[in-house]
């Protein structure tokens, strides 16, 4: 197939479909559409399955009464990042849930299918939490400036449009390689955009203060890490085949976003956040695209940026004080976080 050719849209019910293993594909198989769970061909998906339901939670059992409290005590600087943030993850996981069921159209494993509708519900729920956090926190005739930021600030429309249009393209005409650019931005958006923001809450959390919100942006973060492992097993499997796109353009693709997110975390954290400054800023961003570009079996593309200078907050995101979340996401082992016990410890499952 060329890059050129259009996608096969799968059957809602497709009687003529041959459900063996052995014939089954992430895109382009010829799925009856049946759920048959039992036999599942990509093991890696079942084993997401039971990770994202065991990290099932709730965002009003978070308590942010101290939160309330908190936010009169931010300065300035801090309460435009803290509101310019919580805009700009307001769109990501806004346009996560409504693209998320575009792309479960055209696969063809029911086993991925299904953990793409856990994670569409997830990112439905993440968009709850904020609108808990905005009800709780902000004033109600400052709420709306919130969900609005992006129509003033030009950084961060710029940077909304980048991704709504490769969304969109695909929406618009669904050739293989639209397709291929939505899989790429989908994993750039869970596994670059988030995480100078996740560091944020963490750097105010360090110091005591939004701690109710720092919770909420756990919770998140830890599930966002699950998508990153989805989409990044969907492009791996993809590439193994050989269907993916040339390595210079997925190259392309990471340098813009992390341009982008350079230059919009420079611009809402600037140098007044304790902790942050435009260096550690790009310091922090490059080592870790590099480190997610390894993981997808490309070579990295920032020479001599693989130090993180945000261990400190990243250890604030990991509750259970076990160690880095990210790495022992990285190394395949899963943390699991059970809301309905306690919110003191991370447990190894
Ligand atoms: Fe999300
Ligand atoms: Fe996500």
């Amino acid at each position: 197939m060329s890059f050129q050719d259009s996608m096969k849209k799968k059957k809602l019910f497709n009687p003529e479909g041959n459900d063996t293993l052995s014939e089954r594909k992430i895109v382009g198989g010829n799925t009856t559409n049946l759920f048959n769970l039992n036999n599942t061909s990509f093991k890696w998906a079942t084993k997401l399955y039971r990770v994202m339901m065991e990290n099932f939670w709730i965002p009003e059992k978070v308590d942010l009464s101290m939160d309330s409290q908190d936010y009169s005590k931010l300065d300035e600087h801090e309460v435009r990042a803290f509101d310019g943030i919580l805009s700009f993850l307001v769109f990501l996981d806004s346009i996560q849930t409504n693209n998320l069921p575009k792309i479960s159209e055209y696969i063809t494993a029911p086993e991925i299918s299904l953990v793409l509708a856990i994670q569409t519900f997830q990112e439905a729920v993440h968009s709850q939490s904020y609108a808990y956090i905005i009800d709780t926190l902000i004033p109600s005739e400052k709420r709306s400036k919130i969900y609005d930021f992006w129509r003033d600030d030009e950084i961060l429309f710029k940077r909304n449009k980048f991704i709504a249009q490769v969304y969109q393209d695909f929406h618009d005409n669904d050739s293989n390689e639209n397709f291929l650019k939505v899989l790429v931005a989908d994993y750039l958006l869970e596994a670059i955009y988030f995480y100078n923001g996740f560091c944020f809450f963490y750097s105010l959390a360090s110091r005591n203060l939004m701690q109710g919100t720092a919770d909420v942006i756990k919770y998140i973060n830890r599930d966002e890490l699950t998508h990153v492992l989805l989409f990044g097993n969907l492009i791996k499997g993809l590439k193994a085949e050989g269907a993916m796109l040339p390595d210079d353009f997925v190259y392309d693709m990471f340098d813009t976003a992390v341009k982008q997110e350079i230059e919009w975390a420079q611009h809402i954290l600037g140098d007044e956040i304790i902790g942050i400054n435009g260096k550690t800023t790009e310091q922090y961003t490059k080592q870790l695209a590099n480190k997610r570009l390894t993981s997808l079996g490309y070579k990295p593309l920032y020479e001599g940026f693989d130090h993180n200078p945000y261990t400190q907050f990243e250890k604030i995101g990991d509750i259970h004080g076990h160690g880095d979340v990210r790495s022992n996401f990285f190394e395949g082992s899963v943390t699991s976080y059970n809301q309905s016990s306690s919110v003191d410890g991370w447990d190894e499952i």
